[in-house]
């Protein structure tokens, strides 16, 4: 007689989910593919919290032109958090979306700028976006074997998340292509 583990409602105690996950995927690899989505769902919330709060607290020359440049980013990394919470959902798992776990969970600290200039918001930007893409390039890493349907996500989300980082490089950089940082 032959088993069908595939079918398995069996949770193990490292992957507290509803019991089941992705067709294929092993509960083992479904916990800690859950587990790097929920840390990149904490950088993301994190992330699209920050550009709002330096949209807001933005000043000096220049002022507009960041300004209007972060609501974009503020929309489309609010989209990436939502579709990183659904696919923790979609592989039996539940997502985390309230501060206080995401501050208890996450591994880097707050943002240290209040009101301040363009110039000094975009530079410590610049780090935050720097932050977020190695993170996300290290889950693409170790999801090449785990799950690649997983791994597709955080490529398209790197994507653009690397084209916001150069939109906020490109006001640090001087005419030879070097950043002031
Ligand atoms: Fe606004």
């Amino acid at each position: 007689m032959t088993t069908t583990p595939s079918t398995s409602k069996t949770v193990t105690s490292d992957h507290p989910g509803k019991g089941y996950t992705a067709p294929g995927l092993s509960q083992e690899a479904a916990g800690r593919v859950i587990e790097l989505l929920q840390d990149r769902l904490n950088a993301c919330t994190d992330l699209h919290l920050t550009l709002k709060h330096i949209h807001w607290n933005v000043v000096g020359p220049h002022f507009i032109a960041v300004h209007e440049m972060l609501d974009p980013q503020v929309e489309a990394v609010r989209g990436f958090a939502d579709a990183l919470a659904e696919r923790i959902a979609t592989m039996g798992g539940s997502p985390c979306g309230t501060p206080g776990a995401l501050v208890a969970q996450r591994g880097w600290d707050e943002y240290a700028v209040g009101r301040a200039s363009t110039q000094e918001h975009l530079r410590a930007l610049d780090h935050v976006y720097v932050g977020v893409i190695t993170s996300y390039r290290e889950g693409i890493t170790e999801l090449e074997e785990l799950d690649p349907v997983t791994q597709d996500m955080f490529i398209e989300h790197t994507e653009q998340l690397e084209l916001f980082h150069w939109f906020v490089r490109a006001h640090l950089e001087d005419s030879s292509g070097r950043l002031d940082s």
